[in-house]
């Protein structure tokens, strides 16, 4: 869709800018993200209508350009209709293609711009490669709202690349009857003529696909335990399943924090909606989201993940397994703390998996492509290389190296080969042949 801008945008005479790329360059999205700019601040102001699922919003965004531009885009499906654009204040011409909104603007380098996009229309989820939904998703009473690695770009326009973290804040307007939760802090909630807008701030840079807004008839509670601040939203007929959910958060937290470093975020708690066909939970930043009351299992993977895929994300899709072993390791030790299992039996588990059978011909960092991100290799072999790690290098060093990684790469993205370089850092020891058997080499890796 084209629209002529009302008028023209200042600087506009820079004609030796270039339009910024239309993807961040990542194999696996090719089309996720854009060139040309950084994005620091996302203020989001939503209005939805369960009933209809009539969604209007409009989107502030604070960035700076890192090359002359000439144009730039931000990725959102054209199913939403983008009635406005404003670069720095003034009008800006646009076009939608699939999940490319293209604004025309001249940029200097380092300039920072703020760009409002006001829009609306029927949000849908979208399938990912392996066939799981994505966004949007529309329930009885609301929406689940899970985004990981794609769904963002089905209800905001943004940079929707996991290297390009931000701040945010959330204004989502609902009707009195429904709740409106998001990542970060719950800061003011106001009512009026039947409809309530929560904000919600989230002060910590996030990825875009561990954003949330989930809407839904939820029982809120908003406390401090154990020093954490504690806010949790539970679907009604879940509430006797759901009895002490958020206490369960701060043991977890605490464990975590003495194996992993401070726990990164301003708050903690979770979404836990009724939705059994739904799809799966997520680690959304500072406040996971769950289809169903989590085990204990689930519950210490997603606050896992806070750490290391939340706080610390990696660079490229390829690189997952820095989010899913590690988890999946924290859920082992979660699980020997308790005295359910210890970790070296949960190893054992794992590695008696036949050499013959077909998990051990997907090496957890190079799993394939977009359709491989999320299956059991990525999971429980990335585990068993953080055991296998444990063994070589011994706990003292191993137990540095995680919260040497949480703390260097605080807030940031890192890459596999960044992980290789810190662990023979702390540990003085030669880790490549390691990490190449496990991580890279198809096959069952030798003791
Ligand atoms: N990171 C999530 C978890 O392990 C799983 C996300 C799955 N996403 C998907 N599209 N299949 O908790
Ligand atoms: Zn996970």
């Amino acid at each position: 869709m084209l629209s002529l801008p009302l008028a023209s945008a200042p600087a506009s005479a820079g004609v030796a800018g270039t339009p910024g790329s239309p993807g961040a360059g990542d194999p696996y999205f090719p089309t996720q993200g854009n060139g040309g700019y950084d994005t620091q601040h996302y203020d989001l102001a939503l209005d939805y209508n369960p009933s209809s699922n009539a969604l209007q919003g409009a989107a502030t965004i604070t960035s700076r350009a890192t090359q002359d531009l000439s144009a730039f885009n931000l990725d959102l499906v054209d199913t939403l209709t983008v009635r406005s654009v404003t670069v720095n204040g003034a009008a800006a011409a646009f076009t939608q293609s699939g999940s490319e909104l293209t604004v025309t603007a001249a940029l200097a380098p380092g300039q920072t711009f703020t760009t409002v996009v006001r829009y609306d229309g029927k949000p849908t989820h979208v399938l990912d490669p392996d066939g799981s939904r994505d966004g949007w998703i529309r329930t009885s009473d609301g929406v689940y709202n899970a985004n990981e690695p794609q769904g963002a770009m089905t209800w905001y326009p943004g940079n929707h690349h996991m290297t390009d973290k931000a701040t945010y804040r959330f204004s989502v307007t609902v009707p009195d009857t429904r709740v409106a939760v998001a990542n970060g802090d719950l800061t003011s909630r106001s009512s009026g003529g039947g409809r309530t807008t929560y904000v919600w701030d989230a002060r910590q840079p996030m990825a875009s696909y561990l954003t949330t807004v989930s809407i839904g008839k939820f029982e809120l509670t908003d406390t401090t335990l154990g020093g954490y601040r504690t806010i949790t939203a539970v679907d009604p007929k879940l509430a006797g399943q759901a009895t002490g959910f958020a206490a369960r958060h701060a043991p977890v937290l605490d464990y975590f924090s003495s194996l992993f470093g401070p726990y990164p975020f301003s708050s903690t708690g979770g979404i836990v909606d009724h939705e059994p066909n739904v799809g799966y939970a997520l680690e959304t930043q500072t406040r996971p989201i769950y289809p169903r009351v989590p085990s204990d299992n689930l519950l210490a993977h997603e606050l896992a993940h806070q750490w290391f895929g939340d706080s610390v994300t990696p660079e490229r899709w390829q690189d997952i397994w820095l989010n899913e072993g590690f988890a999946t390791y924290a859920e082992w030790l979660w699980a020997d703390r308790r005295g359910v299992r210890t970790v070296q039996a949960a190893f054992d588990a794992a590695y008696a998996v036949p050499a013959g059978d077909a998990f051990w011909q997907t090496p957890p960092a190079d799993p394939g492509g977009p359709a491989d991100l999320f299956h059991d290799p990525v999971y429980d072999r990335g585990a068993m290389t953080l055991h296998a790690l444990r063994a070589k290098v011994g706990d003292t060093a191993f137990f540095a190296i995680l919260k040497g990684w949480a703390s260097t790469y605080r807030y940031g993205n890192a890459s596999t080969a960044d992980l290789l370089a810190l662990s023979e850092q702390i540990s003085g020891a030669r880790l490549d042949t390691l990490f190449d058997a496990w991580l890279f080499q198809p096959g069952k890796p030798a003791l």
